[in-house]
């Protein structure tokens, strides 16, 4: 699976899919994430790639030139499942989302920045707009790194132990039952006795009261 991101802000984006799982998966040749600098298709002297808004107001606008050039270099070497512009306004990401992109082949990730990119790129070459939260970041940079994260860890192979990511929070409306590990006593304070003892089934059951419990009362939303 192969993404391409274009910003204008790489170095934003170098640390995030450089450590972990997202570098072990690189290295394993199971995704290969590519960054593109959007001001290497400004066509321009200054490499300028935002202007002003018609009609007036603050902030400037990216615009449609240098992401037209980038998205449609990358298109004349690939076919691509969806070009994906990361935006507060786009519909909430949801472990659904994540597991739907994760069987996709090619996936092309806009980052926008200012006050927001030329309403034609969305129209002509966008195919999802995705949201990380209802809240204003900066840029779509780190909401792209969330994405590719959150797709990545679910492309068979990529987890060592492929079960680790069926039982993760949300992947089965419930959210994750509580974990413990050395010492079984610190400072009073105790692991559940049912996970010291041997049997499997108890286990298995206690962690599946633990989550409904956890759902029921943190997000009764799931529930339903
Ligand atoms: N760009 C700025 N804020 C964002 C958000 N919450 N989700 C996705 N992209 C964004």
């Amino acid at each position: 699976m192969q993404f391409d991101l274009i910003t204008v802000l790489p170095g934003l984006l170098e640390s995030p899919f450089a450590h972990s799982i997202l570098q072990r998966a690189q290295k394993k040749g199971i995704t290969k994430i590519i960054v593109h600098n959007l001001r290497d298709y400004a066509d321009n002297k200054h490499k300028n790639v935002d202007d002003y808004p018609y009609g007036g107001g603050s902030g400037m606008v990216m615009s449609i030139e240098p992401f037209a050039a980038c998205i449609n270099k990358l298109k004349s070497e690939r076919e691509y499942d969806e070009i994906i512009f990361m935006t507060p306004d786009g519909e909430m990401l949801t472990q659904t989302i994540a597991n739907n992109l994760s069987s996709k082949e090619n996936i092309i990730i806009l980052c926008g920045h200012y006050k927001g990119i030329d309403q034609r790129i969305r129209d002509i070459f966008v195919t999802r707009e995705i949201s990380i939260g209802d809240y204003v970041l900066s840029g779509g940079e780190l909401p792209a790194a969330v994405l590719v994260d959150a797709v990545v860890r679910l492309i068979p192979g990529v987890l060592s132990d492929e079960t680790s990511a069926l039982s993760d929070s949300f992947q089965g409306d419930l959210l994750d039952a509580p974990v413990y590990t050395r010492p079984a006593d610190w400072m009073g304070y105790k692991v559940p006795e049912v996970l010291l003892g041997g049997s499997h089934s108890a286990i298995e059951q206690w962690r599946d009261e633990q989550a409904f419990e956890r759902t029921k009362k943190r997000r009764p939303d799931l529930l339903k």
